[in-house]
């Protein structure tokens, strides 16, 4: 394994507080190999995105789009709502993609993680996640797959990811990652 530092930037989905989806990123930063760089993109504060900013110096676009074209990677951890990715998500995905031919995610790879607290993972999240980075020109990791169904109980009463199964699988797909990286 090479020892290449690598700009990973994190996403988490939820702006729950909280959040169980937060909680499995935080066990991802725990076991995260040295030489991963991980900031988080911040996208509790960015205001729905509309065309007629394209033209605007929103402070807070700027910053997201920025941290996503410095990334070597992006992690997703996130819920699913109703059946799809939640609205703030999307949001990101569209203000990251715009002015039309200025889209900062074309030729990014990332990786997906779902986790919810139902027996299906966000699995459909996740899926449908995928289907926006495709078009997007965002290469996703494969396999792994990786979603968590239950996700509560995976946690203690201080929310911390105790359970050997789930952290077992989460150092797989960190590896994963890795090794895709490099
Ligand atoms: C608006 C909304 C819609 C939801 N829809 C789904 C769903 O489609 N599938 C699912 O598995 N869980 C769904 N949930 C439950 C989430 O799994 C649960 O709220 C979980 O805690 C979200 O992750 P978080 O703790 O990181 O916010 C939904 C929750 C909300 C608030």
């Amino acid at each position: 394994m090479d020892h290449q530092v690598r700009h990973l930037a994190l996403v988490i989905g939820s702006l729950r507080e909280g959040s169980y989806n937060r909680k499995v990123a935080e066990y991802i930063r725990s076991i995260a190999p040295d030489a991963w760089q991980i900031s988080e993109i911040e996208i509790a504060d960015l205001p729905l995105y509309s065309q007629d900013y394209d033209g605007q110096p929103i402070e807070c676009y700027e910053r997201v789009r920025s941290q996503i074209a410095a990334a070597d990677g992006i992690l997703f951890v996130t819920p699913e709502h109703n059946r799809s990715i939640p609205a703030a998500l999307k949001n990101l995905l569209d203000i990251a993609s715009r002015p039309a031919g200025r889209s900062v995610w074309a030729g990014k790879k990332a990786a997906v993680l779902t986790a919810s607290i139902g027996g299906y993972g966000g699995i459909n999240s996740g899926l449908h996640l995928r289907q926006i980075l495709q078009m997007l020109g965002v290469t996703v990791l494969v396999q792994p797959e990786a979603y968590l169904a239950r996700i509560q109980s995976a946690l203690d009463e201080q929310g911390v990811l105790v359970e050997s199964r789930t952290q077992h699988l989460l150092q797989q797909w960190v590896a994963a990652v890795d090794q895709w990286l490099s």
